[in-house]
């Protein structure tokens, strides 16, 4: 597959200013990208629902400006001028000018607030870099006067963090190239959306927060370990097998095997960490109680609740919605004590990024 959506200059007489502002969520792999190469390639496909309640919104206020060739912007997160995230938004744009060839023509003011709290320790770079890609496709789409194109704005997001190409679509994407699945490749993430029971349409995600300190190792460190571990191949095949099985579990409503293999690829993910060289580990003491109080929850009631992890340790905990009161008393009694200030973010799938 080759797509290279390169852009194109924006015609004199046409700059002027505006704005534009987007909504975009975060997602959760149910079989995870962990492993990468060349220009932000993956090592194995992957696949994830898309969050609702998790999510960042974005404003970009343009102006035209003298095209020297220099990007000029600002950014601001939660209302404050932000150096680190600026720098690296500023970085992004210089490395990937090629399909932002008009942004040398205006003068950006970047401005972001996130849904879930700064410090939750919940994972921002796939909400907050999907949504800066939609404001910036958006304003192409103002000047060019073509549709934006969701395709190349996952594209974008993808080399700007690998699971933000996953937050484009509605339910459920793909991304990654799998030898059976139609159209998925590694340069940008398809949609997954109504082909899998109707049960996962609006599966819910309470996240809970276990610890909100910085991670100690990076997402971006922990996928350039993965070069050296020794489990590498036989986890890129792994990813690729329970793909297949996952899909073909979730076509059937076979809630089981769903819960089995998503449980398997979070505890993969970390064991991968605590057998890299240097191994590091990201799970906290409350993380495994809460593991430990979703297994016999599930083997007292029978009842499919289920729990993932992203390089983090707060839990994912999976359930169908009808399921919901039953988890809430569940989660007041059993595991409120082990969450962080008693922190939880009660999300579930939803329908990808909105215009505001
Ligand atoms: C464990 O997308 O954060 O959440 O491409 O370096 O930005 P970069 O990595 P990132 O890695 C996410 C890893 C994961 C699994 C997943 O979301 O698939």
């Amino acid at each position: 597959m080759t797509y290279n959506p390169l852009g194109k200059k924006i015609e004199q007489s046409k700059l002027k200013e505006g704005s534009t502002s987007w909504k975009s969520p975060s997602n959760i792999a149910l079989v995870k990208y962990w492993g990468k190469h060349g220009n932000q390639l993956p090592r194995n496909a992957s696949i994830s629902f898309t969050l609702d309640t998790a999510h960042t919104q974005t404003e970009i206020k343009f102006y035209p400006k003298e095209d020297n060739e220099l990007i000029e912007m600002e950014f601001f997160f939660e209302g404050e001028k932000n150096i680190a995230f600026g720098t690296k938004i500023r970085n992004y744009l210089e490395g990937n000018r090629n399909y932002f060839p008009w942004i040398t023509q205006l003068a950006l003011i970047i401005s972001s607030t996130n849904s879930f709290p700064h410090s939750s320790g919940i994972a921002s770079s796939a909400s907050s870099m999907s949504a800066l890609i939609m404001c910036l496709m958006d304003i192409e789409s103002q000047f060019q006067g073509e549709p934006l194109s969701v395709k190349k704005a996952s594209f974008l997001s993808r080399l700007a963090s690998g699971s933000a190409s996953r937050s484009l679509y509605p339910q459920l994407s793909i991304w990654g190239a799998h030898p059976n699945i139609e159209h998925s490749n590694d340069l940008f993430a398809i949609s997954y959306e109504n082909q899998v029971d109707s049960v996962f349409a609006d599966f819910h995600d309470d996240i809970l927060i276990v610890s909100a300190k910085e991670k100690s190792v990076s997402s971006t460190a922990g996928h350039k370990l993965m070069e050296e571990n020794i489990y590498a191949s036989s986890r890129y095949e792994q990813a690729n097998h329970h793909l297949e099985e996952l899909i073909k579990a979730m076509k059937k409503g076979d809630l089981k095997t769903f819960g089995e293999i998503v449980e398997s690829e979070a505890m993969t993910l970390h064991a991968l960490m605590m057998c890299s060289n240097p191994s590091y580990i990201l799970m906290e003491p409350n993380t495994l109680n809460i593991i430990r109080e979703i297994r016999a929850f599930r083997q007292r009631t029978n009842h499919p609740v289920f729990f993932t992890l992203d390089a983090g340790p707060n839990i994912h905990m999976l359930y169908p919605s009808d399921l919901f009161d039953e988890v809430v008393s569940f989660t007041e009694e059993y595991l409120l004590a082990y969450c962080l200030d008693g922190k939880i973010i009660r999300d579930k799938v939803g329908q990808g990024p909105k215009k505001i």
